[in-house]
């Protein structure tokens, strides 16, 4: 017994340190287009949000974190985040040119979603005064084209910031919702294709504006409600009026699944084709609407530091495989569990999409570091002039506070500074939550519960470069951002 507890003891101690010899190397090109990586650009602000349309007046009038949550970004990035304004009660909105209100609807209780609403010029006036750029979803369910034009005019001449028009929401779902665009035809999607390119058209032509439509807009998975297939469909006149290509990513699963870094990487492969079709022809790809899990989030998953580990590595993940912009969805306000604000408490998924914000800041492009099958992801970004700007490093191992939290050491090859500062993501564990008083950090700070104004000191970690190489000790569930100029 006695020997064998001593084995015991000295393989802890060994093993521990065997362990962390194993420590996970990247080489990181020191610029742009080499090292045989794949690169993809960085324009502006990848991250951005998604309000639900009825919602939008709210979030913008009545939640005062909201205007502060994306000025932080700016400040940030020196971009204000891209926004979009849509989901599935655009599909029940009808445009009422006489309107004074922003919107008008009634529901049974306030965390209800209304089943019809109708909205005046002013709700496209206030998403005309945001500050970043604005995709405005329309009404294509209700088969109601004039009066979807009569909106989408509106947008035109009342939004300076506006870049794209949806047609319809997650349209796969328009046969079982009971839309009028179905009646008396089999909903396929080359019914609903030849649908989007007849309305790109219409649309396209009374706003007379090229590349004005933002098409695709399903969840369920492509192919089958895919890009590609529906590129195929279009031609040039319908194609013309495209200007990015999109599609919906809710992953779902429990928080360990959804954080893990192999189950990130291939969740955003599984869109590799689809991105591919829209490069083809030319155009943009974004994931048009995103979150967590469907249906306002899963209320164990979706508001916890594990998701937010998967908001920034999905998010660089995206960027990285050549999508252009993510837009988080922000639901019902008092019933959102993956919301990254509300009136009362912040959501900790609003600090991974701050580490994803700072990660891609002023970024040319990007390139993965790792080959996306373990735990430990890597990402740098470049500067305008090419230069290796940033490194993240994500230890996506699992910690939920039992037991002994592990550590993983990163060392980075390759590197021209003499010594690097980084700031790190960190939390209690994966299931922390910022509405039980458990927020995480972020380089030692902390965003203020209801106005979401910034807390604490900022603080760096510095590691020395020896020849080229700096090495770092991540705990379980932690990232950590590494400026490397
Ligand atoms: C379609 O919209 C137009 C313009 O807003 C409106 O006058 C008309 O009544 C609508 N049609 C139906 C069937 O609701
Ligand atoms: C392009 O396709 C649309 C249907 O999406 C059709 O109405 C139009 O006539 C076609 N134009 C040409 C030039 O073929
Ligand atoms: C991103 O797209 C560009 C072409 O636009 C391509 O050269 C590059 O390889 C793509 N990157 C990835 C990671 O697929």
């Amino acid at each position: 017994m006695g020997s064998l507890s001593t084995l015991a003891v000295a393989c802890a101690v060994l093993c521990q340190a065997l362990l962390s010899l194993a420590s996970v190397t990247y080489a990181v090109p020191k610029t742009y287009n080499t090292g045989g990586f794949a690169y993809a650009p960085v324009s502006g602000a990848p991250v951005g949000i998604s309000f639900e349309f009825f919602a939008f007046p709210k979030y913008f009038n009545s939640v005062p974190a909201t205007s502060q949550c994306l000025a932080n970004w700016h400040s940030i990035s020196g971009t204000w985040p891209p926004i979009r304004i849509g989901g599935t009660t655009q599909d029940r909105a009808t445009y009422d040119a006489s309107s004074a209100d922003y919107v008008d609807y009634t529901v049974a209780s306030s965390t209800d979603a209304p089943s019809a609403l109708t909205f005046g010029p002013s709700f496209m006036s206030l998403a005309g005064g945001y500050s970043g750029s604005v995709v405005l979803g329309l009404n294509r369910g209700y088969n109601n084209v004039t009066n979807t034009i009569a909106a989408a005019q509106t947008a035109v001449k009342n939004m300076g910031n506006l870049i794209a028009i949806e047609l319809g929401n997650e349209p796969e779902y328009f046969a079982s919702a009971g839309q009028a665009i179905t009646s008396g035809i089999s909903w396929t999607p080359a019914a609903d294709a030849a649908s989007q390119d007849n309305w790109d058209i219409w649309v396209g032509s009374a706003v007379a504006k090229k590349a004005i439509i933002q098409a695709g807009v399903w969840l369920s998975s492509p192919s089958t409600w895919g890009n590609a297939e529906l590129i195929a469909t279009e031609n040039t006149t319908a194609q013309q009026y495209v200007g990015t290509y999109c599609h919906h990513n809710y992953p779902g699963g429990t928080i360990q699944s959804l954080m893990t870094h192999s189950t990130i990487a291939s969740n955003v492969n599984g869109y590799k084709s689809d991105i591919a079709a829209a490069l083809a022809v030319g155009k943009p790809y974004v994931f048009g609407e995103t979150n967590s899990a469907t249906g306002g989030g899963a209320s164990g998953v979706s508001p916890t530091y594990g998701a937010a580990l998967w908001t920034m590595d999905y998010s660089l993940r995206a960027v990285a495989n050549n999508v252009s912009r993510l837009y988080f969805h922000h639901g019902t306000v008092g019933a959102c569990q993956y919301c990254f604000w509300g009136v009362y408490d912040m959501g900790a998924p609003y600090y991974g999409a701050t580490v994803a914000t700072a990660a891609l800041a002023g970024a040319s492009h990007i390139a993965v570091l790792d080959d996306g099958t373990t735990n430990y992801g890597g990402y740098v970004t470049y500067d305008a002039s090419g230069n290796a700007l940033r490194a993240l490093l994500y230890n996506s191992d699992y910690f939920d506070g039992t037991g002994t939290r592990s550590s993983q050491t990163f060392t980075l090859t390759g590197l021209a500074a003499t010594s690097v500062k980084a700031k790190r993501l960190t939390a209690a564990n994966v299931l922390s939550r910022v509405d039980q008083g458990s927020p995480p950090t972020w380089g030692g700070q902390t965003y203020t519960n209801g106005n979401c104004v910034v807390s604490g000191t900022e603080t760096f970690e510095t590691t020395t470069v020896t020849s080229g190489a700096a090495t770092f000790t991540l705990q379980a569930s932690e990232a950590l951002l590494v400026n490397l100029q």
